[in-house]
């Protein structure tokens, strides 16, 4: 397999620890050689909220707690950026979280920032695009929405972490959901909780 391409884009919803913890897995992960990160203007908001870290300078850097060896970050505005193009050779596409916003402008095709442009992209290229929504509860244009982006080839992929294998801590949750969103795009993690009923 060649080393992949990957697209993951942060927006305004809440939970932007599972974000972390994904730029975490990929930038460890030598299956993977490109990870293009674009945060929204609106996640940084959340982000500043949920993990105290504050501004678009060096905000890889805070997240990773380490100097990225593979993941360069875009602006949202940046709609010049290689994986707004169909042309460039990307593996696919997660917006963990997606937030209600996001996820209608690419329901409904707007294509315009990058986030939205790279997700329309990844669906008329056929490509994996994951879209982890975040909301409680939903309304009918987020339930419609959701299931328009289905119909168009985006999996809807709900950050609902898993409790079965009793985490203990919120980073530990955030790993295991990862590990759930990374085996779906074929790269299974070392490590992950795989349940085996009692014999
Ligand atoms: C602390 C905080 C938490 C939020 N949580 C959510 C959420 O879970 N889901 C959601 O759809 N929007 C949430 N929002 C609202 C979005 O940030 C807002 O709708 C924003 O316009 C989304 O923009 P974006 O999709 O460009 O990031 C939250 C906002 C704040 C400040």
């Amino acid at each position: 397999m060649d080393a992949l391409n990957l697209t993951v884009a942060l927006t305004g919803a809440s939970g932007a620890v599972f974000c972390q913890e994904l730029l975490r897995a990929l930038e460890a992960d030598d299956r993977v050689a490109h990870v293009h990160f674009v945060p929204s203007e609106n996640s940084l908001r959340v982000i500043a909220e949920e993990l105290g870290v504050s501004g678009r300078s060096g905000l890889l850097e805070k997240l990773l707690c380490a100097a990225p060896a593979k993941t360069v970050q875009h602006s949202n505005s940046e709609i010049g950026a290689a994986i707004a193009s169909g042309s460039y050779p990307s593996n696919g596409m997660i917006v963990l979280p997606c937030s209600m916003g996001t996820l209608a402008a690419i329901a409904n095709g707007l294509a315009d920032s990058l986030i939205a442009r790279a997700a329309d992209v990844t669906l008329k290229e056929r490509r994996p695009l994951l879209l982890c929504v975040r909301e409680t509860p939903f309304n009918r244009i987020h339930l419609r929405n959701m299931t328009l982006a289905a119909e168009a080839g985006a999996v809807i992929f709900p950050v609902i972490p898993a409790f079965y294998n009793r985490p203990i801590d919120s980073t530990e949750m955030a790993r295991q959901f990862v590990n759930r969103v990374l085996a779906h795009i074929g790269l299974p993690q070392p490590g992950a909780y795989v349940w085996k009923a009692e014999e």
